[in-house]
C-alpha cells in the first residue's frame, strides 16, 4: 500500500544530522564525543525535582486546565512581565510541551496552505518541518555573514512577496551563538510592522547569554507585542529537555486558535510536571547562574583551543550553548569534514549544511553537552585533525 506521506520534502527528511552518521559506530560500542547535540549535561535541579514528586504524593494526577494551571500561569505572566518586558496576563500565556510543540501550534494556527515563512540561515531545521507540515514553504533568508550573521532587514524586506505571513526569529540564535542587539531587532520588527507580518520568536537560550550581552525580547519593541507569537521553555536554562514543557506568550486574540491545536493533539500538559515548572520559576534563580557560569568556562576553553588551531576561524558566542567556527580555509565543505572528523576522531559535530544548504563554511560545536574534561580532550583530538591537515 503506498503510503501517504504527507508534506514531507527532502528538507523535512534530513532531522538527525550528524547523530544519525554517528548511530552505527554507536552500535558498535564506539565511544565518541558527542558536540552535536545541543543536550545540557547538568540534572534537573533538586528543588524542581522534589516539587514534582510532592505533586505526585498530594495525588495532583487528574484532568487540568487546557492552557496549563492558572497559578503556573499567572507565574510565567510575572516573569514576563519583569523579565522580557512582555505585558501579558495569564490568559495569554499557553503552557505547552516543550519549544518543539510551541513552535507546531504557532504553525499550524498561524499558517495557511500557499504562505510563505521567512527563516534566516543558518537556520534552526527542525522549524523547517514545521511550517511545511502546515502547508506553508520556506523562504530562506542569509544572515549578514561578513558581519558576524547579524539581521539584514534589506534582504527580508526583498523577500517579502505578498504570501509571505511569518518571520522565524530565533534569538539567541542556534547554531550561530548571537544575540540580537536592540538595532537588529528594531529593524526587522520594521520590516514586520510595514507588510503586517506576524513574528515568531524562539527564545529557548533566552537565559543563556554571556559577557555583558543582553537577551531582548521582539514583542517587547512598540508596536510588536500584537504580532508576536514568543517562545521558552525549561528545556535549557534549567537541565529540563526530558521534562517536556516550554510556553508560549502571544496576543488574547491568538488565543482560541492555539488552544484549538494544542486541545486536540495533547488536550494539556501534565499536571505535576507543572509543579516542577512552578518551582522552577518562583524559587531562586542561583541554579541557572550556576549552570551558565560553567557554560562559559566550556565555551572560553573552545573558542580558545579554536582559534588556536590552524584552519579555523571561531567568532566567540554571545548566547547558546555553541560555537560555529569558520573551516572555509581547509577548502572543504563542511559536510565532508564532519564526516572526517566522525571518522578519525571520534568526535561528532554538527556540519553548517544541516542548518541550510547554502551554509557550507562552518562547524557547529556545542560545548554545553559535555563535561570540560571530555571538551578538552575533543579539542585535543581536533587541533591534531587540523594540524595534519594544514601540513597535508
Ligand atoms: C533553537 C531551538 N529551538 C527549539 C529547540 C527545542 O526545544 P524543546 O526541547 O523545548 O522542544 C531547540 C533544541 O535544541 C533549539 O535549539
Amino acid at each position: 500500500m503506498r503510503w501517504p506521506a504527507k508534506r514531507i520534502t527532502e528538507s523535512s527528511k534530513k532531522s538527525f544530522g550528524m547523530y544519525e552518521k554517528a548511530m552505527p559506530l554507536m552500535a558498535r560500542g564506539v565511544d565518541l564525543i558527542h558536540l552535536e547535540v545541543g543536550r545540557p549535561n547538568f540534572d534537573t535541579p533538586q528543588h524542581i525535582k522534589e516539587a514534582t514528586k510532592k505533586a505526585l504524593d498530594d495525588g495532583i494526577v487528574h484532568y487540568g486546565d487546557f492552557r496549563g494551571e492558572l497559578k503556573f500561569r499567572q507565574a510565567l505572566a510575572a516573569k514576563l512581565n519583569h523579565s522580557n518586558g512582555i505585558g501579558v496576563d495569564s490568559d495569554e500565556v499557553l503552557v505547552v510541551n516543550g519549544l518543539t510543540h510551541g513552535v507546531y501550534t504557532a504553525c499550524m494556527a498561524g499558517l495557511n496552505p500557499g504562505d510563505e515563512a521567512i527563516l534566516l540561515e543558518p537556520y534552526y531545521p527542525q522549524h523547517v518541518n514545521k511550517i511545511e507540515l502546515a502547508g506553508a514553504r520556506v523562504v530562506a533568508v542569509p544572515l549578514d555573514k561578513e558581519r558576524g550573521f547579524r539581521i539584514d532587514a534589506a534582504a527580508i524586506e526583498r523577500a517579502v512577496t505578498p504570501n509571505t505571513r511569518m518571520i522565524v526569529l530565533v534569538n539567541p540564535a542556534n547554531p550561530t551563538g548571537r544575540v540580537f542587539s536592540r538595532t537588529e531587532l528594531e529593524q526587522l520588527a520594521a520590516v514586520a510592522i510595514e507588510h503586517d507580518l506576524l513574528v515568531l520568536s524562539d527564545e529557548v537560550y533566552e537565559q543563556i547569554v554571556f559577557d555583558d550581552n543582553r537577551h531582548i525580547s521582539i514583542a517587547s519593541l512598540p508596536g510588536m507585542r500584537q504580532r508576536t507569537i514568543t517562545m521558552f521553555a525549561f528545556t535549557k536554562a534549567y537541565a529540563m529537555d526530558g521534562w517536556r514543557m516550554g510556553y508560549i506568550a502571544a496576543p488574547r486574540d491568538f488565543m482560541p486558535a492555539l488552544l484549538k491545536i494544542t486541545m486536540n493533539d495533547v488536550a494539556h500538559v501534565n499536571v505535576f510536571i507543572q509543579e516542577g515548572g512552578y518551582a522552577a520559576v518562583t524559587q531562586s534563580q542561583d541554579c541557572i547562574a550556576a549552570m551558565v557560569a560553567e557554560d562559559q568556562r566550556r565555551r572560553d576553553l573552545a573558542v580558545r583551543r579554536l582559534n588556536a588551531m590552524p584552519l579555523v576561524r571561531c567568532a566567540v558566542p554571545e548566547g547558546s550553548i555553541y560555537t560555529f567556527p569558520d573551516i572555509s580555509a581547509t577548502g572543504q565543505n563542511s559536510a565532508d569534514i564532519a564526516d572526517e572528523i566522525l571518522q578519525r576522531c571520534r568526535v561528532v559535530v554538527e556540519t553548517s549544511t544541516f542548518y541550510g544548504a547554502n551554509s557550507t563554511d562552518n562547524l557547529r560545536i556545542c560545548f554545553g553537552a559535555e563535561p570540560y574534561e571530555r571538551i578538552e580532550e575533543a579539542m585535543n583530538r581536533l587541533e591534531q585533525y587540523f594540524i595534519d591537515k594544514a601540513s597535508a
